[in-house]
């Protein structure tokens, strides 16, 4: 099979963000799935040394790069420029894979579905939380009806991030500009919507924020936490904190059914579980007390998901718990079979409107606020 031909947008290097880009190579290499051929950054250092490092050719202007002859392009700029950058991607002919989230506002995701229908091409959001082991376990736990009917769900994303806002100077980075602007909640947002095969109607978010409590200058919320009702009629709460001083603990999850419970890993060392009613013994006497039954997640690992067990020593040589391997790994198999995005344009909105419109809700004081259908954009 012809590996493919990827391109990347924003290298990184400037000793403050993450390089995400950077990772990607390591993901495709993996895979075996292609090479990147060439870098794009608005600072020519970082795509020469990128691409120095890569083997490939630099650029600094986006459409002379889309230009170079990709299959693929890798969004990997700041959050506010994926929904524009992927449009033109689109527009030249080219299929895109694009860092979290989507859009940063709604009227760039209209646009963004306005290029995307208008070029018939491919998009996937390589939102990487949802391709975690425990959210897939869950997902075919919930499918099989072990939980009965899911109506409730929940996700936290807590990361003290506030080493990411600015440069050794003082001056804000990317993020320390952006993340008044929107809440981080794609995370824990999309893992949910996936287990579930729902989408978000409606939020009402309120916050802690206090200006300058714990960054000066910076308008980044602490805590906010939202509320999101779902087309079928469920109830999602997600707590996003991405200032206050404390241990990571980014992919809290949790779901009620009728008949079963999941509760994810809160702190260090202590497993996800789960309780399901068809488990306990006929005779129980209650719901609480020495008689529950939590039992490991981790035990209905084989049965349900053989095919990731068997791969994780290939997972293990990527990022997040091996979920970048298994994002990038259904793009692969998707994109080279001509089959459906996984995390389609339609999904990668549903998980990245709910941002910056929980934050306009938090601003009213937690009015709700109506989560547009991206599938009915005009
Ligand atoms: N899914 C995950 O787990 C995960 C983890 C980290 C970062 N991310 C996402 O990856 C993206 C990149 O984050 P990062 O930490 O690598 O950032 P970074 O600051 O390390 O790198 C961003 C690069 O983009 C370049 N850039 C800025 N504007 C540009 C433009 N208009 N055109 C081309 N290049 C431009 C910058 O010069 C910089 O080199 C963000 O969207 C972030 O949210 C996702």
């Amino acid at each position: 099979m012809q590996p493919l031909q990827f391109g990347l947008v924003g290298a990184g290097g400037n000793n403050v963000g993450d390089r995400r880009g950077l990772s990607h190579a390591r993901h495709l290499a993996a895979l075996d799935a292609g090479q990147i051929v060439a870098v794009c950054d608005i600072v020519a250092e970082a795509a020469e040394s990128a691409a120095a490092q890569l083997g490939a050719t630099p650029y600094t202007d986006f459409e002379q790069f889309l230009r170079h002859g990709l299959d693929v392009v890798i969004l990997a700029t700041p959050d506010n420029f994926h929904a524009q950058q992927a449009a033109l991607a689109l527009e030249a002919g080219v299929a895109v894979i694009s860092e979290v989230p989507a859009t940063t506002t709604v009227e760039d995701g209209r646009r963004l579905v306005q290029a995307f229908r208008k070029s018939g091409g491919f998009y996937m959001l390589l939102e990487n939380y949802g391709y975690r082991d425990e959210i897939e376990l869950i997902r075919r736990l919930v499918q099989a009806g072990k939980f009965g009917e899911v109506y409730f769900g929940e996700g936290e994303y807590l990361h003290d991030c506030r080493g990411l806002n600015r440069f050794p100077d003082g001056s804000l980075t990317w993020r320390g500009r952006q993340f008044s602007t929107y809440v981080y909640i794609w995370h824990s947002l999309r893992p949910l919507l996936y287990i579930l095969a729902d989408r978000p109607t409606r939020v009402s978010a309120m916050t802690t924020m206090q200006p300058g409590r714990l960054e000066a200058e910076i308008n980044i919320p602490d805590n906010v936490v939202s509320l999101i009702q779902t087309a079928a009629g469920r109830l999602l709460k997600i707590r996003v904190d991405i200032v206050s001083p404390r241990p990571h603990l980014m992919d809290y999850y949790a779901i009620q059914g009728t008949r079963g419970a999941f509760e994810g890993m809160r702190g260090f060392g202590d497993p996800p579980r789960i309780w399901l009613e068809e488990l306990e013994p006929a005779d129980r006497p209650g719901k609480s007390g020495p008689s529950v039954h939590w039992r490991a997640l981790a035990e209905f690992e084989q049965e349900y998901i053989p095919d990731r067990v068997a791969a994780r020593a290939d997972a293990a040589r990527t990022g997040h718990g091996g979920s970048d391997y298994w994002t990038m790994k259904a793009f692969v198999d998707a994109f080279r079979r001509g089959a459906p995005s996984p995390v389609d344009l339609y999904r990668a909105l549903d998980c990245s409107l709910p941002g910056p419109l929980a934050l306009e809700s938090a601003r009213q004081g937690g009015a709700p606020v109506e989560i547009p259908d991206p599938r009915t954009f005009a």
